[in-house]
């Protein structure tokens, strides 16, 4: 099984310092969109880095979609800056328009689950990235620029946690240096958290699940 963690999302409800700013009560958004809110964000901390409900998107969607998920391998996981977690079903399907995505996260964030019928297709919890990690099984390795330079086939395992960040710059806020059992760079280059995510998952098909198919 791989555990696909987008790590220190910049996924948040719009900060109370600006929530009364007039770009973002025109927007009637609830969800810090940096495409949206720009010119009211210079306010807050780090603002450069926050409010990307896109990467969670394409990261979703990419995962979501994979060969390896359809094959009942992966599990995916959101963690966000102010450490909750989302947990997605691997039956579920992510919805494509972006706006209505945001809606879906705007309502996870309201009632913290997204049911069909009986079933859940979206959880988010409360929860340190730690605390996921401690439930988790397999390798931890963590994708990182400041990593040694490997081919993900070579390092992952069967059982394997790999951990991205899910954030457009900077460097991780939570010490997940110290949580990883590998640290590699997959390229000389920066890519995005998405790209990334299909390199792994790509990479795990290939390894383990190929003569299967
Ligand atoms: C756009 S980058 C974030 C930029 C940030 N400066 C950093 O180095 O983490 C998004 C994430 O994709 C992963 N990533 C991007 N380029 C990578 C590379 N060349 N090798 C390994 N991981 C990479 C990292 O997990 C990174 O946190």
């Amino acid at each position: 099984m791989m555990h696909l963690i987008l790590a220190d999302s910049e996924l948040e409800r719009i900060p109370a310092e600006i929530k009364n700013h007039s770009c973002v009560k025109k927007n009637r958004s609830f969800i810090l969109d940096a495409s949206l809110h720009h010119s009211s964000m210079k306010k807050i901390k780090d603002w450069q880095r926050r409010g990307r409900p896109d990467i969670v998107h394409l990261f979703l969607l990419i995962s979501q979609e994979s060969i390896l998920n359809k094959e009942g391998m992966l599990r995916t996981y959101v963690h966000t800056r102010n450490n909750e977690v989302i947990y997605t079903n691997p039956e579920t399907r992510i919805i494509k328009n972006y706006n209505r995505f945001k809606g879906l996260i705007e309502q996870l964030f309201e009632i913290k689950k997204i049911l069909y019928e009986e079933n859940v297709l979206m959880e988010m919890k409360e929860e340190k990235l730690e605390e996921l990690l401690s439930k988790l099984k397999g390798k931890r390795i963590l994708f990182t620029i400041k990593g040694n330079k490997k081919r993900i086939e070579d390092v992952i395992e069967e059982d394997v946690v790999c951990i991205i960040g899910g954030f457009p710059f900077g460097d991780f806020i939570t010490n997940v240096y110290d949580m990883a059992d590998e640290k590699i760079c997959i390229y000389d280059r920066m890519l995005p958290a998405w790209i990334v995510a299909m390199e792994a998952i790509v990479a795990y098909e290939n390894k383990f699940i190929a003569d299967k198919l």
